[in-house]
C-alpha cells in the first residue's frame, strides 16, 4: 500500500509508520511536528504542514497524487483533555477542522479510497463497565467533542461517495516498542507514578472505596506496539468493504490503579506507600473495551500483555533521563 500516515511523528504514528514500512508499503508523513517530533521518523519522507490550515487541502491533495497515496491514516490531533476544556475553540479548529480539510483534500480526485482515523473512548464520556460500540457516545469534554464529530463527519463522508473508513476507538495506550518511540508529552497514569516514585513522593490514588475488587479504578491499558498493528490489520480489512466502522482497540482486560502502582514499584525497585486521595469527579469505577468487534470483523486482537506496557514504560524513562541529564 502507499500511506500518508498524518500525525506520522507522534507517538503511535511513528510505531505505525515503522510497522507499514517494515512490511513494505510507502509511507509518507504528514505532521507540522508541533508535538511529534523529526527524530521518530528520520528516514521517512516528510510533508510538514498544518491541516487545521485551509492551505493544507492544496498541498495534501497534491501530495496524494504526486506519491499515489491509496490509503490515510489520520493520527494528527491535539489530545489534552485538561487542554482541550481550557481551549474548546481551538481544539474543534485543530481536531476538526484538520479531518475537514483532510477529507476535502481526499475528495479533490477520490483517487484514495482508504481512511483509518484515530479515535478515543473519551467519546463514551463517563461511561463505565465493559463498554462496546453500541454504548450512546456522550463525550464530557472538548477532546472528545471534538473526535466525536470527526467521526460523524466520516460517517456522513462514507455515505456521500464510496470511502471505505474505520474509526479507532482506543482506550489507555502505553508502552513503547522502541525507547526512541517513547511518549514524551504523556499526562496519564503510568509517567505520572513513575515521576513519582522518582521523586520519592507516594503515588496518589484518587478513590479507594470504588465498587472493583480492590477499591481503586480500573481502567483497559492497551500496548502501543497492538495499537499500531491495529492499524495495519484494519487497512487491509478496508480494502473489499465500503462505509465506515467504529471499533474499539483494547485488551478487554482491566488493570485497577493499585495493580498498575504494584507493576511500576516491581519494574523499577523502588518501594512506597501509596495514598489514598479524595475521589475525582467523573471517573468511572471502571472502564474496559469490549473487543468483539475488531476481533470478529478483522481477526485483531491484543498480544502484549501489562508487564510489557510496564516494562517498556520503564525502560524508555530511563531512557529519557540518560538522553537529558538526572531526574
Ligand atoms: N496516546 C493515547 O493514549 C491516545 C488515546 C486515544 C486516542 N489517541 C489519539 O491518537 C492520535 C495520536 O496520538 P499520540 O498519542 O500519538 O499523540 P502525539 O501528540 O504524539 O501525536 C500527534 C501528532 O500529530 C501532529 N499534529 C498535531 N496537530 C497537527 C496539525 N494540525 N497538523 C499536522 N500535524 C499535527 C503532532 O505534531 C504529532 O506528531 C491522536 O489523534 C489522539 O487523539 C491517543
Amino acid at each position: 500500500m502507499r500511506v500518508m500516515v498524518t500525525g506520522g511523528a507522534g507517538y503511535i504514528g511513528a510505531h505505525t509508520s515503522h510497522l507499514l514500512a517494515g512490511r513494505g508499503d510507502f509511507v509518507l508523513i504528514a505532521d507540522d511536528l508541533s508535538t511529534g517530533s523529526r527524530a521518530r521518523v528520520a528516514d521517512f519522507p516528510l510533508l510538514e504542514v498544518d491541516l487545521a490550515e485551509p492551505a493544507s487541502v492544496a498541498v495534501v491533495a497534491d501530495a496524494i497524487r504526486t506519491h499515489r497515496i491509496d490509503s490515510v491514516i489520520h493520527f494528527a490531533a491535539r489530545k489534552q483533555v485538561a487542554e482541550s476544556v481550557e481551549r474548546p475553540a481551538w481544539y474543534y479548529q485543530q481536531n476538526v477542522g484538520s479531518i475537514s480539510n483532510l477529507i476535502l483534500a481526499l475528495e479533490v480526485e477520490k483517487t484514495c479510497p482508504r481512511l483509518v482515523f484515530s479515535s478515543t473512548a473519551a467519546v463514551y464520556g463517563q461511561a463505565g463497565g465493559v463498554i462496546d460500540e453500541n454504548r450512546q457516545p456522550a463525550p464530557v469534554n472538548p477532546y472528545g467533542a471534538s473526535k466525536l464529530a470527526g467521526e460523524q463527519l466520516i460517517d456522513a463522508t462514507a455515505a456521500a461517495w464510496p470511502l471505505s473508513a474505520a474509526s479507532l476507538r482506543y482506550f489507555n495506550v502505553g508502552g513503547s516498542s522502541r525507547a526512541e518511540l517513547a511518549d514524551t508529552g504523556a499526562s496519564n497514569l503510568i509517567p505520572i507514578i513513575m515521576d513519582q516514585l522518582i521523586s520519592g513522593q507516594r503515588p496518589g490514588i484518587f478513590g479507594s472505596d470504588y465498587d472493583t475488587p480492590d477499591g481503586s479504578c480500573v481502567r483497559d491499558y492497551v500496548h502501543v506496539a497492538d495499537v499500531a498493528e491495529a492499524h495495519l490489520v484494519v487497512l487491509d480489512w478496508l480494502v473489499g468493504h465500503t462505509g465506515h466502522d467504529v471499533m474499539n482497540v483494547g485488551t478487554g482486560t482491566g488493570t485497577s490503579v493499585l495493580e498498575m502502582v504494584r507493576a511500576l514499584m516491581d519494574i523499577s525497585g523502588i518501594r512506597a506507600e501509596p495514598q489514598t486521595l479524595p475521589r475525582r469527579p467523573g471517573d468511572a469505577a471502571e472502564v474496559v473495551a469490549a473487543v468483539g468487534r475488531i476481533a470478529t470483523e478483522t481477526g485483531w486482537q491484543a498480544r502484549f500483555a501489562l508487564d510489557d506496557i510496564v516494562a517498556s514504560a520503564w525502560d524508555a524513562r530511563l531512557h529519557a533521563s540518560v538522553a537529558s541529564g538526572p531526574v
